[in-house]
């Protein structure tokens, strides 16, 4: 027998090399909020159903309720030796109580149902936090000056200048797209947010579970029933490692314009001074890092997803030792996207878009010719595709001539010869950046009215994440706040049954499958 908690079947103690190869006390830092959280559950719901003797409850939810007080106060420390958190509290519980006592908290659970439930605790919040850090990009790119609306950038497609697009119509693109990440991470949180206490080992157990008491004061929305999928299942870790992946790319994709366009050839863009660095040789650089690292990190968050599915995928169902390197190859991921989001956001206020060199390069990019082409539609009534051969004529004899839509003059001697005559003075109004991104007014397009309208649509949207991520947070807190209270009382004496009927009273659940 050795003295480890597991240690009545083994002669040998394992080797210092196995237990740091093994041991999970320095990822299980993050899981100690909802470790504390969920014991006391537990052992409230044990005394509630009289599992263990009542007496034993209380007792041990003082305990737990004293490492609460000394985990806010930053004093509670895991002891590597002890593998990972569910271990260390379960000691430091009889360390204080006696096993005779604090040896009964672990009776119809396993770890395998706890890291589970811990896990969707931690992930819950992480959650939110990435809602909460996309809103506050959202919010920045979403609030621009009105001059946006016609300040010029050169769209792309294939990278090649396509059509001119106002500054606030590239911003609310890419806010658009954000909250596109917060609906996924919504989504994702939906699937994480039940509980898997009460699982046990795999097969459930025999002893008189209340596994909805425990999932209420969890403030989970409900209960993930089936036992053996409940202590498999980490396709939820999955999904928040491809919300988080995905949340990466489309940051990075955002990068990529800011370092192109900051470049000289470009010089659309420029980062504040606070977010780039100089070079210890080259003396007039600016290197926008900040950029440069977001759209490298993304290969990080990316990766995580990586190493979740192939991590997983060889696991039959039940728990393998396999699954205990999902956290820290997800806390990997969660501090790249979170740290990401916020510095994009920092980064994001200070960008100067440079308007007249991105009308300059649309003069000179011929990203207008669509416009004649449209004219001679709407004007002389050609179907779209002959007059999209006659602008084409004209880019192609203006730049035999090194000629540019600027020069207007050959511009009219050349469709005059073409047999579609369009005076200079028609072709500077068609040909103007200014007025063909004024002309987009389709929905959805770059006219000041039309980005006017995405960004009051967006900004709804905004709203209603704002609402959900407010009310579920405070639903959080509440059966936090609420499963402390309920221990308190019981632990002073009070009735469990009282306490913990009133108490659940507010914490419904909600789940729909
Ligand atoms: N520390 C483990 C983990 O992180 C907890 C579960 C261990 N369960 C077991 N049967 N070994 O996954």
């Amino acid at each position: 027998m050795t003295d480890k908690l597991w240690g009545g079947r083994f002669d040998e103690d394992i080797t210092p090399d196995v237990l740091d190869y093994t041991l999970t006390t320095d990822v299980d830092v993050r899981l100690v909020f909802a470790d504390l959280w969920q014991d006391i559950a537990h052992v409230l719901m044990l005394g509630r159903r009289e599992i263990i003797p009542v007496e034993n409850a209380r007792a041990i939810l003082g305990a737990l309720l004293g490492l609460w007080e000394r985990h806010e106060r930053g004093e509670l420390r895991l002891r590597p030796e002890l593998e990972d958190v569910h271990f260390n509290i379960e000691q430091m519980v009889i360390e204080e109580l006696g096993r005779e006592v604090g040896g009964h908290m672990h009776t119809a659970r396993s770890r395998n149902d706890q890291v589970s439930t811990d896990a969707r605790m931690y992930l819950r919040r992480v959650q939110l936090d990435a809602v909460a850090a996309n809103l506050a990009l959202v919010d920045v790119l979403l609030s621009f000056p009105e001059e946006d609306l016609l300040a010029i950038l050169p769209g792309y497609t294939h990278s090649q200048a396509a059509q001119p697009v106002s500054v606030g119509f590239w911003k609310t693109a890419h806010a658009s797209m954000l909250l596109r990440d917060v609906r996924r991470l919504r989504g994702v949180f939906d699937r994480t947010d039940e509980s898997a206490l009460g699982a046990c080992a795999l097969a459930g157990t025999s002893f008189p579970l209340d596994r909805e008491l425990t999932a209420r004061l969890l403030g989970f929305r409900g209960v993930l029933s089936h036992a053996l999928d409940a202590t498999s299942a980490r396709d939820h870790l999955i999904e928040s490692a491809a919300a988080f992946a995905i949340g990466g790319n489309n940051l990075s994709r955002m990068a990529e314009e800011i370092v192109l366009w900051s470049g000289h050839e470009y010089s659309l863009v420029e980062v504040p001074d606070a977010y780039a660095t100089g070079s210890s040789i080259m003396p007039q650089k600016k290197n926008p890092v900040v950029a440069e690292l977001t759209r490298g990190r993304a290969g990080r968050t990316a990766g995580t997803l990586v190493q979740l599915l192939t991590m997983a995928k060889g696991v039959t169902l039940g728990y393998s030792c396999d699954l205990q390197d999902d956290k820290p190859y997800l806390w990997n991921a969660i501090d790249t996207y979170l740290s990401t989001l916020r510095i994009v956001a920092g980064q994001t206020k200070g960008l100067r878009f440079n308007s007249a060199r991105g009308e300059d390069l649309c003069w000179d990019n011929f990203s207008t010719a669509t416009e004649l082409a449209n004219y001679l539609v709407s004007d002389r009534g050609l179907p779209f595709r002959e007059a999209h051969h006659v602008a084409g004529s004209l880019v192609g004899a203006l730049l035999k001539r090194g000629a540019t839509l600027r020069d207007t003059a050959a511009g009219a001697e050349i469709l005059a010869e073409l047999g579609h005559p369009v005076d200079a003075q028609t072709l500077t109004g068609l040909f103007a950046p200014r007025n063909a991104v004024t002309s987009y007014t389709s929905p959805g397009g770059t006219s000041p009215q039309s980005v006017e309208a995405v960004r009051a649509e967006l900004r709804q949207a905004v709203e209603g994440h704002a609402e959900w991520l407010e009310s579920t947070r405070g639903k959080l807190d509440t059966a936090h706040a609420a499963t402390l209270r309920a221990a308190r009382e019981i632990a002073g004496g009070a009735d469990f049954a009282k306490v913990l009927d009133t108490v659940t009273a507010d914490l419904p659940l909600t789940e729909q499958r």
